[in-house]
C-alpha cells in the first residue's frame, strides 16, 4: 500500500477547472516531491533548510494567487463563510511550514515520514475538496 509520505502524482482528479491554479499545482507538487526527496536522502541541513524555503515562497505565491481570484470575484462578499474557511486553511499550512523551517534552524531534526505524510495528506484534501469548491464557483458564469 501507498505510504502517505511516498511521492505525490498528479492526476485529472486533482483539477479545478481552472488553468492557472492547476497549473500551480502541478508545480506545487513538484516542488514539495524534491523536498520529500531531500529529506529521504538524509539531505544535509541546509540543504533541508532551503528546500523547505523554497516550499515555503511558492506555497505563499500560490495562495496568493488563489486569494486575489477570491478578491476579483467578489467571493468573500458572496460566500463569507468558504472564503473564511479558505484562507484559514492556507495561513495554518504556510504556519505549519514555517514551524517545521524554525525547527531545522534549530537544529532539530523532523521526522520525515510524519512531516511528509502531514504536507502530502494536507496538500491533497485541500486541492480535492477546498480549491474544487473555489473552482467551481469561479467557473460560475
Ligand atoms: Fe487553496
Amino acid at each position: 500500500m501507498k505510504q502517505g509520505h511516498e511521492p505525490l502524482q498528479w492526476n485529472d482528479s486533482l483539477a479545478t477547472g481552472i488553468e492557472n491554479i492547476d497549473k500551480q499545482h502541478k508545480l506545487l507538487i513538484n516542488i514539495l516531491n524534491d523536498a520529500n526527496h531531500c529529506f529521504r536522502e538524509n539531505g544535509s541541513c541546509e540543504l533541508q533548510e532551503k528546500v523547505i524555503e523554497d516550499l515555503l515562497a511558492y506555497t505563499i505565491y500560490h495562495f496568493n494567487t488563489e486569494e486575489e481570484l477570491m478578491e476579483n470575484r467578489g467571493y468573500g462578499e458572496k460566500r463569507p463563510e468558504e472564503e473564511l474557511a479558505h484562507t484559514r486553511e492556507h495561513r495554518a499550512f504556510t504556519g505549519k511550514i514555517n514551524g517545521y523551517r524554525s525547527a531545522i534552524r534549530r537544529g532539530e531534526g523532523l521526522d520525515h515520514e510524519k512531516v511528509f505524510s502531514f504536507l502530502n495528506g494536507w496538500l491533497i484534501e485541500h486541492v480535492m475538496e477546498t480549491d474544487k469548491r473555489l473552482g467551481r464557483f469561479l467557473s460560475l458564469p
